[in-house]
């Protein structure tokens, strides 16, 4: 049979596509090209692999982490694990009708109260631990069919990552655990489904132990697949595609391992067909076929060459798909797609970063999976959309997934838009589980082309410290692994303190944390060592406040405030802009979190490390990062020009900008024209009188931005903003939709904290709310919220039905009318990812 071309599958209606959401749902019908139609159970008609979205239809309930009887009698009399089959809860027809319905992602940790324990602040005042037992154990509970065609293939559930402590069972037996929030797991359960019948999966997930000092959810909280292959298969992700790019062509190294968990010896070859973005093929690549014994696996390997290469860079993320197929003779065995990207990244000790031979900076944040509304449970879409609150609305090039590996469609974001990444690993351990979790991100992720650095850890003190020799060795073994791996990339960690000795040793790339007086010394002492920031800033700062007030726990949005251990933004990106040896640094962070709630404990309950909100929403120091790392002219005047009852009171009035002057006036009247500073801002002392003030911002002698902030007056609407007009009508795909409140002149009102309640109708439901306070104690689930210095967010989901989603944001005010905002937005038919029944 001849590979499948574009024309095969867009003649099946298939456009091809580089989005996470397409190539899986692609899938399942490449899958039928590949195969034919799947009908009997012989082995003759085993189709190739299917991998089918596993999120929908799952039941609910909370467990219990101290009282068996409350954990569906799960640990009673120490013999939980006495028999392998024995757990009624996983047998078919227990009854779970008093379980809550509910579709995956879910994080049940962001739907609980928040409670006023010390204990708990680093994961946000959410009771989880072993002293909340009531609500640190989920069980989710799913019965599916399992058809008769499916005879002879094996099945396996893969859950991309769970939080945390995970034990599956399948039709009644115990089947495994896997005890880490972020690796993704596997468990082939072949042997113990029933074909052609209803089967039945179950999953006690406990998050009484966290990872981290951030929060991190509690739940099934990316996705999970059921994947069926044939027994002669590809390995999980141990395909691959590295590119050597010189001149104008690509030389393709490709490879693949094929296992054969079939009764029978068997022999496969392996092919490959690349494809370029609009799905032209380009290049084809064979490995001759292969004996496999029972239980065995074999490597292949071939190689191509791409004429032309249309390269991946941060402007331009083009992309390549390698289809992966196995064959046994004629027969079309198994088969992946595999996205990858052409593209050159080098570090220099002396001159920084280069991407494609040119210099790039790297103009990075870090950031943790949480969100406003939905915790650590992001929809596919929220992904996409963060990245490009950090990319296209301020520029930044790279990110940091601290201090975890990342969920998949995160990297999928950052390989489509065009956002470099440091891929991080959460232990930094060269014991077993340790080098297991490091293995699966690199083999998982290698092929991506916006990983730029792998790093294998974040501030192991002792490692660099009093264990410096341990850390020196369990170092080099992890980068020795990267390495063998993925030959392609730099290996580097977060070091907070003392590069000197320890981990530093092994590493690439050296990364700082913080301290700005130490790389300069360290450059001159190691001139031959490539740095980077690897975790600078930590400034912080509250969206929308202009004071900094312990009382309220709210921190002036002027640049001016860091912690002990930290910078300004001014700071940190003048000392690494001004070093061309510098590769370019990771600010700490691009979105607030939830947890860690710094400089103040209770009643914060997120941190204020964040250039963006909770929600997105930019602090004002958004502005200086979108100055120095953009090229589009910027005029940012702030603060805002509602002081009721200050005035007389001088206001300190700042503008963030990169265009050459900037002149300031109050009704009109001049306070002065300013030169901008390179890397800096520019600061007046205004006495506050109602009107307005205005910034005119010049660039070779020419008027280019003016903006103005005007003294507002009450509320009278609200306006509703979504950040698309269409969703996919696939019961996945979320609208993000602003908002705020405005004065009879259509003015935004700076200072309005309204409570807006919302209705939503139609193909949508309300799926979480945020407003980016980080002292709010509200609910994120339910249907209303008070905006926040203006502002709120409303994340709505489609179902799977094409119609409108109709919302409507409301408020009362006593003795006045307030007109409420409506807006619709349009559900699209589109082909559905598979799912299993
Ligand atoms: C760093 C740490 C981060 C975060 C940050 C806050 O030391 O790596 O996870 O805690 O401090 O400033």
């Amino acid at each position: 049979m001849s590979p499948i071309s574009r024309r095969d599958l867009l003649s099946s209606g298939l456009a091809l596509s580089t989005s996470s959401l397409l190539a899986r749902s692609a899938w399942a019908r490449t899958a039928a090209l590949l195969g034919g139609a799947p009908e009997t159970g012989s082995a003759a008609a085993i189709a190739p692999r299917e991998q089918l979205l596993f999120d929908f239809g799952w039941k609910f309930q909370f467990g219990n982490g101290a009282d068996p009887a409350r954990d569906l009698g799960f640990g009673n009399n120490q013999e939980s694990f006495a028999k392998t089959g024995d757990f009624r809860f996983a047998r078919v027809g227990y009854d779970d009708s008093k379980w809550r319905s509910l579709n995956l992602p879910h994080d049940w940790a962001v739907e609980l109260p928040f409670v006023w324990d010390d204990t708990l602040a680093p994961h946000g005042y959410k009771p989880l631990g072993r002293r909340y037992p009531d609500t640190s154990v989920g069980w989710y509970r799913r019965e599916f069919d399992i058809p008769a065609r499916d005879a002879g293939r094996r099945i396996a559930v893969e859950f991309d990552g769970a939080f945390r402590d995970v034990l599956v069972f399948v039709n009644g037996c115990f089947i495994g655990r896997n005890d880490n929030g972020y690796a993704p797991f596997r468990f082939d359960i072949t042997d113990f489904l029933a074909i052609g019948q209803k089967n039945c999966v179950v999953a006690r997930v406990d998050a009484t132990f966290g990872d981290g000092w951030f929060y991190e959810g509690a739940g099934l909280y990316r996705h999970v697949w059921l994947t069926k292959s044939d027994p002669l298969h590809l390995g999980q992700w141990e395909s691959w595609a590295r590119a050597d790019v010189k001149g104008d062509t690509a030389a393709l190294s490709l490879g693949a391992i094929v296992a054969n968990e079939g009764k029978d010896a068997d022999s496969a070859a392996v092919s490959w067909q690349i494809l370029d973005a609009a799905g032209k093929n380009v290049a084809t690549a064979e490995a001759p076929a292969q004996q496999i014994a029972v239980d065995g696996s074999a490597s292949f390997e071939a190689t191509a060459t791409i004429d032309h290469p249309a390269l991946w860079s941060v402007e331009t993320p083009n992309l390549y798909t390698a289809i992966v197929t196995v064959r046994t003779g004629d027969k079309v065995r198994d088969a992946e797609r595999i996205t990858f990207g052409l593209r050159t990244a080098r570090f220099d000790a002396d001159h920084g970063f280069f991407l494609n031979g040119k210099p790039l900076k790297i103009q990075g944040t870090c950031n943790h999976q949480d969100h406003a509304g939905v915790g650590a449970a992001l929809p596919d879409r929220l992904q996409a959309f963060r990245i490009g609150v950090l990319q296209q609305m301020m520029g930044c090039n790279a990110v940091r997934t601290s201090h975890n590996m990342p969920t998949p469609e995160l990297v999928e974001a950052c390989d489509r838009m065009g956002m470099m990444m440091m891929c991080e690993t959460r232990q930094m351990s060269s014991s077993p589980e340790g080098m297991a979790q490091l293995e699966v991100m690199i083999k998982r992720y290698r092929n991506s082309p916006s990983i730029i650095i792998w790093s294998i850890g974040n501030e192991e003190w002792r490692l660099q410290g009093e264990d410096a020799e341990e850390g020196a060795k369990i170092a080099a073994t992890m980068v020795r692994r990267c390495h063998e791996l993925d030959p392609t990339r730099v290996v580097g960690a977060a070091v907070n303190g003392d590069n000197e000795k320890g981990d530093s040793d092994a590493l690439d790339v050296i990364g700082f944390n913080y301290g700005l007086n130490r790389p300069d010394g360290y450059h001159k002492e190691h001139p031959t060592r490539p740095i980077y920031g690897s975790e600078t800033a930590s400034t912080i700062s509250t969206r929308g406040c202009y004071e900094t007030d312990p009382l309220r726990n709210t921190l002036s949005a002027y640049d001016v405030n860091h912690t002990v251990w930290s910078q300004l933004a001014e700071e940190w990106w003048t000392f690494y802009a001004t070093r061309e040896w510098e590769a370019g640094g990771f600010a700490w962070t691009g979105f607030d979190y939830r947890g860690e709630p710094t400089p103040y404990g209770w009643p914060s309950i997120n941190s204020q490390f964040g250039i963006v909100d909770t929600c997105g929403f930019p602090k004002d120091n958004f502005f200086y990062y979108k100055s120095w790392w953009t090229k589009e002219p910027v005029l940012h005047l702030f603060p805002h020009w509602t002081w009721e009852g200050r005035e007389g009171e001088e206001i300190p009035v700042w503008v963030h900008s990169n265009l050459d002057e900037v002149e300031l006036f109050l009704n009109g009247k001049s306070l002065g024209r300013q030169k901008v500073p390179r890397l800096g801002h520019l600061e007046w002392k205004v006495r506050y009188e109602t009107g307005a003030i205005e910034a005119q911002g010049w660039k070779d002698g020419k008027l280019v931005l003016t903006e103005k902030r005007e003294t507002t007056g009450p509320i009278a609407s609200l306006r509703l903003t979504a950040d698309r007009t269409a969703i996919d009508a696939d019961g996945q795909d979320v609208v993000v939709l602003t908002v705020d409140a405005l004065d009879s002149a259509g003015r935004a009102l700076p200072t309005a904290q309204n409570m807006i309640n919302f209705k939503v109708t139609g193909e949508g439901a309300l799926i979480g709310v945020g407003n980016g306070d980080p002292n709010c104690h509200e609910s994120d689930k339910e249907p209303r919220r008070s905006l926040f210095n203006g502002l709120a967010q409303v994340i709505v989901q489609s179902t799977k039905n094409a119609g409108t989603i109709a919302l409507e944001a409301s408020t009362v005010v006593r003795d006045k009318t307030v007109a409420p905002a409506k807006i619709e937005i349009a559900t699209k038919r589109v082909e559905l990812r598979p799912t299993v029944a």
